[in-house]
């Protein structure tokens, strides 16, 4: 349970709010390459920690982050032309390069030096596999991008994927570092004695609740959740969190996945999530054979809020169906909604926009979502008070972290004895991604 003070404290992320001003400390990613495809391809909307930007690619292949309101008189740089290594707004001609200069002036005098004294906010950028990061803090020097190796393998741009949904970016995080939901909300409808026998899958699945340890990390939190196996083993399912908005969630074999995801907020009310996973097969067809099938999505608009949005929403209830919710069976057959980030999604929604967390009441399952919501808070007011460096601004290597199950002797300590395989960029070809199950 958190106080109402402390609840705005972490979730509002506007200019100029601590949590706000903590996040621009950070690179932030901010779009997906393919959004921007082409040198002077179409402008777009792109609305970041609150603020209202416009990206283009100019004609070097530079991605601009630019502010949406021309410096000029305001109007938008969304109806701009992008042309020759710069964006020009429509209206009196003003244009400005991807560091926010402005670059011609038309419609002022040839012998006037105005156009030198007006600048935009232009932030920085960067792109590694398929993403465009951005920097919106207060450095001249921006400091490292963070060590993801879900967004430094080779095929990363392939995989990089963008989801949005309307809800405070933090409700939709704690859903990735609450383990005992999976076995209601997604695999409630499914039966332990069906899984592939002696994997992760059945484990699972045979007991609901789980012995839980949370510990500190380098760069945020993991938790360890500790079920009976066979007669020599127990079933370790870990996960992990980075500051500020990095998960990487549980399914897989820990030592094999690789990757995990950032909740970005757009603003206080809608995030935006970019999956950085590889190495984990992806189903590409909505087959209902798998619950990580790849929802249908809206065809993007222009709009503020057009950008990778799921057919299934709040309005539509999810596409629930009440007849499969009844037939509690199979993936989707406890909810009656239609795949795992849908059913997620159909909850952390559901509290509303920003959940007023003083009216909680947190069991002891919930020790990962507490862990995590007390370091937010004293980074925060260290950041805020002291101006203490936000933890793994300038420490790339915290990053370097995996997530996943694995079988330890009843006896061993989990933190020592993974170690290794929660080590990012390690090959363990002696590990057999099929000892998760589908699950
Ligand atoms: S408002 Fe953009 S050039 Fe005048
Ligand atoms: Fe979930």
């Amino acid at each position: 349970m958190l106080k109402v003070e402390e609840n705005e404290l972490i979730t509002r992320v506007g200019p100029g709010t601590p949590m706000g001003n903590f996040m621009r400390e950070y690179w932030v990613p901010a779009l997906l390459s393919s959004e921007v495809p082409t040198p002077d391809s179409d402008p777009l909307r792109v609305l970041l920690l609150g603020e209202q930007l416009i990206a283009f690619r100019d004609t070097n292949g530079n991605v601009g982050l630019i502010q949406n309101n021309c410096p000029h008189r305001g109007a938008s740089l969304f109806f701009g032309r992008n042309e020759e290594a710069g964006l020009r707004c429509v209206y009196h001609g003003w244009k400005f390069d991807v560091e926010g200069r402005c670059i011609d002036m038309p419609n002022e005098p040839a012998e006037s030096d105005f156009k030198s004294k007006v600048k935009a906010v232009a932030y920085r950028t960067q792109e590694r596999g398929g993403i465009v990061w951005a920097y919106l803090g207060p450095r001249s020097t921006p400091p490292p991008l963070p060590d993801l190796e879900g967004n430094m393998q080779p095929d990363s741009d392939k995989l990089a994927r963008a989801t949005q949904l309307p809800c405070n970016w933090l409700q939709v995080l704690e859903g990735d570092i609450d383990t005992t939901h999976v076995g209601f909300l997604h695999y409630g409808g499914l039966r332990a004695e069906e899984q592939v026998p002696g994997s992760f899958s059945e484990y699972q699945l045979r007991v609901k609740t789980a012995h839980f340890e949370v510990i500190d990390t380098e760069g945020g939190a993991a938790y360890g959740a500790r079920r009976p196996a066979s007669e020599d083993q127990v079933y370790w399912r870990i996960a992990q969190w980075c500051f500020p908005f990095y998960t990487f969630t549980p399914p897989g074999v820990l030592g094999t996945k690789k990757g995990g995801s950032a909740r970005v907020p757009m603003d206080d009310n809608h995030v935006l999530t970019f999956n950085m996973t590889s190495g984990r097969p992806r189903p590409t067809q909505q087959t209902g054979s798998s619950p990580f099938f790849q929802q249908a999505m809206q065809p993007n608009t222009t709009d503020w809020y057009g950008r990778f949005r799921p057919v299934q929403q709040p309005e539509n209830d999810y596409q629930l169906d009440r007849e499969a919710q009844r037939s509690n069976t199979g993936f989707n057959g406890y909810t009656g909604i239609t795949g795992v980030g849908m059913q997620d999604a159909a909850m952390t929604t559901s509290m509303g926009r920003i959940y007023d967390r003083s009216k909680e009441h947190l069991g002891t399952t919930d020790a990962m979502v507490i862990r995590v919501r007390r370091r937010l808070i004293a980074a925060v007011q260290a950041h805020m008070k002291h101006g203490v460096t936000p933890p793994g601004v300038d420490d790339p290597d915290v990053y370097r972290v995996r997530s996943g199950g694995v079988f330890l002797p009843p006896d061993a300590d989990w933190v020592d004895a993974t170690r290794e395989l929660r080590q990012a960029f390690v090959e363990h070809p002696e590990l057999d991604p099929a000892l998760n199950g589908p699950l």
